[in-house]
């Protein structure tokens, strides 16, 4: 299944337009299956209603796990790099990993799980998040792993929407010099989470905590009472795997939908041919498994693969700038993934950090999570890859589930900033407002795709309304990504950044409506207004229009409070940069924000605002102007 030349990609690409089912039913010959199926697709993009590999049946882990311990047992598939570079790293062969996953999945029976329960995870980035996920997908249970930066708030939202009966945490995390407390974290969130009846705690950074009799149990105990022996449950292709929540433009975000069969497909396919993973290879991805990066390019599609890969704990600034680069030579990592956000931030600090580190392992790059601006490409292609590396900047999203449009390495060209051409399987289509398709090249338009995939979501968990109304009602008979692209002369995308209301802040997805809302939930503040704005390293910064708040203490307190507020309701991620208070906001007479103006502002671009003449009080804008010189 992996593609050797650019013949063979264009090949595989005529065929899997012209003939899709035949496309991926080979490709599905590659994985381990209980029972084939008797329709490799049936679909409709209106209801929606994708079904991929329908009648199969097969357990992931299987695939991940089982099917690789007669050849590879002994082969490691876990190298694990703890936040502190001092303590010893920690490898899983496959065999090990098969023996802790069976044995956290009958800890997880033992504490009443079973076959369609949803199960809440928040974790550090250590070896047992990627035993929980894949014990929880062992017994067919659903997990919902929810990134350790959200606050108790978010996780109750989120642990109710799914009505979890389980959550699996740590006592803590450590986050470079600073330690995150999970436990306390989840014990504020499970005060207004009924369905929850147990909470599976592992000792990590041995910080006291609270346990809950009844409830709480820890891990170490637990492991201790069951045996390593569980037969892996029988799934149907179309069973649900997990659960990922993510943000939309509305200020709730939505549980977005992966099952067992296509996606397991999708994230082995795209793994094993955009990096051209070879075996015996290092493979290390940076992001963290709560986000879908982790999900499919650390835990699902390498094992699948039977890949080795590296599982960092930690920041690439902790304790100096050279982390990555230490880690590379250290394990002779042979392929690095990791986010625009990051090369930005290690690019500030100079080629000191570098100075005689051994990179010469260094085989393929790539990068992920937001559009990589010419200049970090470069850096990164000469000063991590030596001019050798080829770079796959991977375009695709959490609803996708694998990665998209991408340079395949080794056989297709690169391009700095361009994702560039589509994956064999991906038919995208760019359109103009109403729908209309833009033809031919040189062209930019909003990017959709005509035609399923396997890995795609099916549905928003709890609502297949609203999957419905997000993605393929837009426009008739596509999937909308919200995103705009530019597709140049040669054919090649280039990913132009979100055209709806959400965020990308260090590559993390934020709504503008979720922050507003919780900047709002503030005492004092009546309504508020979020922006993107260009960051130098965070690539978007969030910059907030707050409509003059009743003060208790200085304007500066105030500020205070409110990141607070946000901090509290959804995360730290997602705390405003900038807050500028202001007498009223830009609207039109029917009461519309007009944010293009707020943009512009935000930007610093206030030369030309385009047409203000509908607004209500065109003056409101002249104030938010004069307002925003004095800001920092
Ligand atoms: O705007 C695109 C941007 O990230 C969004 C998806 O975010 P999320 O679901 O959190 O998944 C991130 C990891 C796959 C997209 O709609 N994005 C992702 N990759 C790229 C990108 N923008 C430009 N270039 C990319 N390579």
């Amino acid at each position: 299944m992996q593609i050797t030349s650019f013949k063979q990609y264009e090949e595989d690409f005529k065929k899997s337009v012209d003939n899709p089912e035949q496309f991926w039913g080979e490709v599905a010959q590659n994985f381990q299956w209980r029972k084939p199926w008797f329709k490799v697709l049936s679909w409709n993009f209106n209801e929606p209603n994708i079904k991929w590999f329908e009648g199969a049946k097969l357990n992931i882990t299987e695939n991940c796990l089982d099917r690789h311990l007669e050849k590879n047992g002994d082969k490691p598939a876990i190298i694990w790099e703890p936040n502190n570079p001092e303590e010893e790293s920690v490898t899983y062969t496959y065999k090990m990993l098969h023996e802790r996953v069976c044995r956290f999945a009958n800890v997880l029976k033992r504490n009443g799980a079973k076959k369609g329960d949803r199960i809440c995870i928040y974790m550090p980035m250590v070896p047992e998040l990627a035993i929980a996920v894949l014990a929880c997908a062992r017994i067919g249970a659903v997990h919902s792993v929810i990134f350790g930066g959200f606050s108790a708030k978010s996780i109750a939202d989120r642990i109710n929407d799914s009505q979890c009966k389980l959550v699996i945490t740590a006592d803590g995390a450590y986050r470079g010099n600073k330690q995150i407390p999970l436990k306390d974290v989840i014990d504020d969130a499970l005060i207004g989470c009924p369905t929850v009846e147990k909470c599976i705690v592992l000792t990590h950074v041995r910080t006291p905590v609270s346990m809950l009799k009844g409830r709480d149990v820890w891990w170490e105990d637990e492991v201790k009472h069951v045996n390593d022996i569980c037969e892996a449950e029988e799934m149907d292709a179309e069973d649900m795997l997990f659960i990922l929540y993510t943000s939309g433009s509305t200020g709730k975000p939505k549980g977005v939908v992966h099952t067992c069969g296509g996606y397991m497909v999708y994230a082995g396919y795209t793994f094993s041919n955009v990096f051209n993973y070879q075996p015996g290879e290092v493979y290390f991805c940076t992001a963290d498994i709560g986000w879908i990066t982790g999900h499919s390019y650390i835990v699902y599609g390498p094992l699948s693969q039977g890949a080795t890969s590296v599982l960092f704990e930690g920041i690439p600034t902790y304790p100096s700038p050279s982390r990555f680069w230490d880690i590379v030579e250290k394990h002779k990592v042979n392929t690095l993934y990791t986010a625009p956000t990051a090369i930005r931030s290690l690019m500030s600090f100079g080629d000191e950090p570098l100075n005689g580190k051994d990179l010469s392992s260094i085989r393929v790059l790539g990068s992920v999570g937001e559009p990589i601006n010419e200049e970090a490409w470069h850096w990164f292609d000469e000063k991590i890859g030596h001019g050798k590396a080829p770079i796959v900047d991977t375009w695709w999203q959490t609803e996708t589930g694998g990665i998209m449009i991408s340079p395949i390495a080794t056989v297709t060209p690169t391009k700095p900033s361009y994702a560039t051409l589509p994956l064999p399987g991906i038919q995208p289509i760019l359109v103009d407002e109403n729908g209309k398709e833009i033809e031919g090249n040189g062209v930019s338009g909003n990017l959709c795709i005509k035609f399923p995939w396997p890995g795609m979501l099916r549905t928003t968990y709890g609502d297949h309304e609203r999957c419905k109304q997000t993605y393929f009602s837009t426009y008739e008979n596509l999937y909308f990504t919200g995103d705009g692209c530019l597709r140049d002369e040669d054919g090649y995308y280039r990913i132009t950044g979100r055209v709806d209301d959400v965020l990308n802040v260090s590559g993390h997805r934020i709504g503008t409506a979720e922050v507003e809302n919780a900047i709002n939930m503030h005492a004092g503040v009546v309504e508020s207004a979020v922006v993107g704005y260009p960051h130098d390293v965070k690539g978007q910064g969030i910059y907030a229009f707050v409509i003059n708040p009743e003060m208790h203490g200085e304007e500066e307190l105030t500020k205070k409070d409110i990141l607070q507020t946000v901090t509290r309701v959804i995360g730290a991620i997602a705390k405003p940069d900038k807050i500028l208070f202001v007498a009223g906001l830009p609207k039109t007479r029917s009461g519309k924000i007009m944010r293009r103006i707020l943009r512009k502002i935000a930007e610093g671009d206030t030369a030309n605002l385009g047409d203000t003449s509908t607004l209500l009080d065109p003056a409101v804008v002249d104030q938010i102007i004069e307002a925003s010189k004095a800001l920092k």
